[in-house]
């Protein structure tokens, strides 16, 4: 018999993530334990990690190759014994793949236990490190991962594509309080510190549900703990505790009802909230059993934590059900938005649904206008070849995904289609699913139901799919935007250089507004063909308290008319936002119009705030602002 051998380093079977290097096809990663000490002071995670990888083929693969970033690898072992192993050149952006020997290949079935010795290093791109300055209450280090799409192999070796899925064990070494993405085992075994340092307690946690890597997560800081709910606790800097828990108390475990009547019973025992630090770069991330939050949902007001109903939602889709690779993203996002809006709708009525999908309509809008309409990222399903996932982000994956379910709704009818979310989810519960299988799925569930199969397999699904651009615009109820485009309308007399116009407003014209009318409001502004006039901009700050708002929803676009009415007021305010705030759906919006108006003000203030930001955020800015040759 000719054994088929595939030659060092490459996979027997091609993958269909195209934005992993490692070959998951020939081996799959069961287990992760993660042994790692969090050093603030050196600025790394260091220790050990043993990934347990079962033989896919017939021991045709004689090597295993796993993604790494900026890592540095000091020893790997296999099965306990030494092994030869080396770590390959730099593929931007896909990093310098861990190459391991096994000469002969492991029999189809078998199990080896790989123990990886390492650290990770300051180029790391998944974890920040702050300073005790730059932490709300200015006395201790903070850390925090963020792995989403492909940082997780700048923490440790792996096969980081979301079509693999692994269960976790974290044993976590710091001196301060460590949260992670599994359910806390108690921390135990305190080590005294030597030569003046802190000591270190181990906290340990399991993921007993088999999760992708870009789930992994840990944070470590000044921590404390409060619940919000029966099955749900925030976790935050000691003094923010209880305006985080006010914020979230009412809703938490609504929004955990809701969404098990729509799906099915939540899966991961508890649901918690991490709130961060300023500098985080997302507004929420779905961490498994711990969201991690960007603190400008905390807005006082209970406006904001509809981010909280879209990262739970993403406890069904993303979590337990993940898009196979960042190509089929839309099933994450599109999915996570459609359940978030039928959150809404359960707690406070149809019109918010659709008042929400409005909003989501304009962030479709603005995506589209900026790539441009033919753009290949504007297409449902993208192809990511060579890409960095990074690159490709934007409103589309969630809006025209949204757009997509919400069309599919209709066209079967809510009755049918309800049976089908419940369906769907539990089809490919614990493993990762591309948009091919999503619609045989769809087709075959209605299969036995003549009128909705029919208009299923009529549909034009490569359009769909493939078609850039605009999808068809749904007829959303318009009962909540009328009023907030009737006020616009009022601004736009003035605009429109109408001497005569009578329109004085006062801060009653918004008075009985949720925050979301008045962003529906004020983007509404933003969207009209010539910006209004500065001092119209500076009167409508000053009368409606858009320009102190502690609600950066509001501020944010605020100074972003501002600025698109050259309106200087704005300049300074919008770079001492941008030194205190690192959502990049905020920072990276405000540093593009603040270009436009003064390029050296823009520039000085990224530079006094590089280190501020995360380091994704940081990169992502600065291609922003140089292009791609300053890296
Ligand atoms: N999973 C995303 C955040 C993300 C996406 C991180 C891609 C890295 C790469 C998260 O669920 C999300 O969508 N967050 C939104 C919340 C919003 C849509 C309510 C955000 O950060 O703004
Ligand atoms: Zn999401």
């Amino acid at each position: 018999m000719v054994l088929k051998r595939a030659p060092a380093g490459l996979s027997v079977n091609p993958p269909r993530d195209p934005n992993t290097l490692s070959n998951y096809n020939d081996w799959r990663t069961q287990h992760v334990t993660a042994n790692l000490e969090v050093d603030f002071e050196r600025r790394r995670l260091w220790g050990g990690v043993v990934l347990r990888l079962r033989s896919l083929t017939e021991g045709e693969s004689e090597s295993v190759v796993l993604d790494g970033s900026f890592l540095k690898i000091e020893d790997v072992k296999v099965d306990g014994k030494g092994c030869n192993w080396s770590v390959a050149g730099r593929t931007e952006p896909y990093g310098s793949p861990l190459i391991v020997k096994l000469d002969g290949g492991v029999e189809k079935g078998k199990e080896i236990e790989m123990e990886i010795t390492l650290s990770t290093t300051d180029q790391c791109t998944a974890l920040q490190w702050m300073a005790p300055a730059q932490t709300p209450n200015k006395k201790h280090p903070y850390m925090f991962s963020q792995c989403q799409a492909i940082h997780a192999r700048s923490v440790f070796p792996c096969q980081d594509t979301p079509d693999v899925k692994a269960t976790v064990d974290f044993n976590i070494r710091s001196p301060l309080p460590v949260v992670a993405s599994g359910l806390p085992t108690g921390s135990k075994d305190f080590q005294p510190g030597k030569d003046g340092k802190s000591g270190t307690l181990l906290y340990t946690f399991k993921q007993e549900i088999p999760i992708p890597s870009y789930l992994f997560a840990v944070a470590s800081g000044d921590l404390a703990t409060a619940s919000i709910g029966p099955r749900s606790t925030v976790v935050t800097g000691p003094e923010e505790l209880e305006g985080c828990k006010w914020e979230l108390e009412d809703d938490m475990e609504k929004f955990l009802e809701a969404a098990e009547g729509i799906v099915y019973p939540y899966a991961w025992t508890t649901y918690n909230v991490l709130v961060l630090p300023n500098s985080f770069p997302y507004g929420g991330m779905e961490n498994p059993t711990f969201t991690f939050a960007t603190p400008t949902i905390i807005s006082k007001d209970r406006q904001n934590i509809d981010v909280i109903a879209h990262e739970l939602a993403h406890s069904w889709s993303g979590n337990l059900v993940s898009n196979a690779s960042w190509e089929h993203f839309w099933l994450n996002e599109g999915w996570t938005t459609y359940i978030e809006r039928r959150i809404q709708g359960v707690i406070h009525g149809e019109p918010h649904r659709d008042f929400s999908a409005i909003i989501g309509w304009k962030a479709l809008k603005d995506s589209i206008d900026r790539y441009g309409e033919d753009h290949d990222f504007t297409k449902l399903v993208v192809d990511l070849k060579g890409k960095d996932p990074d690159d490709a982000f934007s409103s589309i994956p969630y809006e025209k995904g949204f757009v997509f379910l919400y069309y599919l709704e209709k066209l079967v009818g809510i009755e049918k289609w309800d049976k089908f979310i419940p369906h769907y989810f539990n089809e490919f519960k614990f493993k990762s699913v591309d948009s091919y299988e999503f619609k045989s799925t769809l087709l075959n569930f209605f299969a036995s139901d003549p009128a909705a199969s029919k208009k299923l397999t009529d549909l034009d699904w490569d359009k769909w799919f493939y078609a850039p651009g605009y999808p068809p615009k749904p007829d959303f109820d318009q009962s909540m935007v009328k009023a907030c485009y009737a006020l616009a309308d009022e601004w736009k007399t003035r605009t429109d250089g109408h001497d005569s116009s009578s329109f004085k407003p006062k801060s009653s014209d918004i008075a009985d507004w949720s925050a979301n009318q008045s962003v529906v409001f004020l983007e509404t502004i933003q969207s009209w063909a010539s910006p209004p006039k500065a001092e119209d901009v500076e009167l409508m700050g000053e009368t409606y308290g858009y320009a102190n708002s502690a609600n950066v929803e509001l501020v944010s676009r605020y100074f972003s008319i501002g600025l698109g009415a050259r309106c200087k007021a704005v300049y300074k305010p919008t770079a001492e936002l941008l030194g205190t705030v690192g959502r990049m759906k905020f920072v990276r919006p405000l540093y593009r119009m603040l270009e436009m108006c003064d390029r050296a003000l823009a520039v000085s203030t990224f530079e006094r705030n590089r280190e501020f930001y995360h380091p994704i955020c940081r990169a992502m800015v600065e291609k922003d602002l140089f292009g791609e040759e300053k890296k």
